[in-house]
């Protein structure tokens, strides 16, 4: 069975109180709760992380290797600032999925950069808490067919 890794950037561990017009009113643990959900139905191993920091990212994405066959990423801002990140995921070699809440290309110029797209096999953003089981799905989909 597929084995993922959702990791979460950094300001991710405020969703719930953080700018809830942009990014709604569902806290990271209520996506946690519905990750768990999809990893019970569907019975591939998922685990949730959340960092504020650069390196400890780059630490999880690390010890995915060898462990894990995906990788959900929101990098949060670092994902249109880090080269060490997107050297992170090229490195380990995971297929990575670049994921955001928000639609970053609607946003400020500033969010249309990134890096993670780069490395990553596809973006899904702008579907709020429910692109997290479709980065599910589709990294799933990608990695078994
Ligand atoms: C975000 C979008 C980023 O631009 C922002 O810095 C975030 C959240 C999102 O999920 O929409 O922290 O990754």
């Amino acid at each position: 069975m597929t084995s993922i890794l959702i990791l979460n950037g950094p300001n991710l561990n405020l969703l719930g109180t953080r700018q809830p017009e942009v990014y709604g009113a569902t806290s990271l643990s209520d996506i946690e709760q519905n990750c768990a959900n999809w990893s019970a139905k569907s019975g591939c191993p998922v685990t949730f992380a959340q960092s504020n920091h650069e390196g400890a990212l780059i630490d999880h994405i690390h010890a995915a290797r060898n462990v894990r066959d995906g990788i959900i990423l929101n990098a949060g801002a670092y994902t249109h600032t880090s080269i060490a990140l997107m050297d992170a995921i090229s490195s380990v070699g995971i297929p990575t999925i670049e994921l955001h809440l928000s639609n970053v290309h609607a946003r400020e110029d500033y969010r249309h950069v990134s890096y993670i797209a780069k490395v990553a096999i596809g973006i899904i953003c702008g579907f709020g808490p429910q692109g997290y089981i479709m980065a599910l799905e589709a990294i799933k989909s990608h990695v078994e067919d």
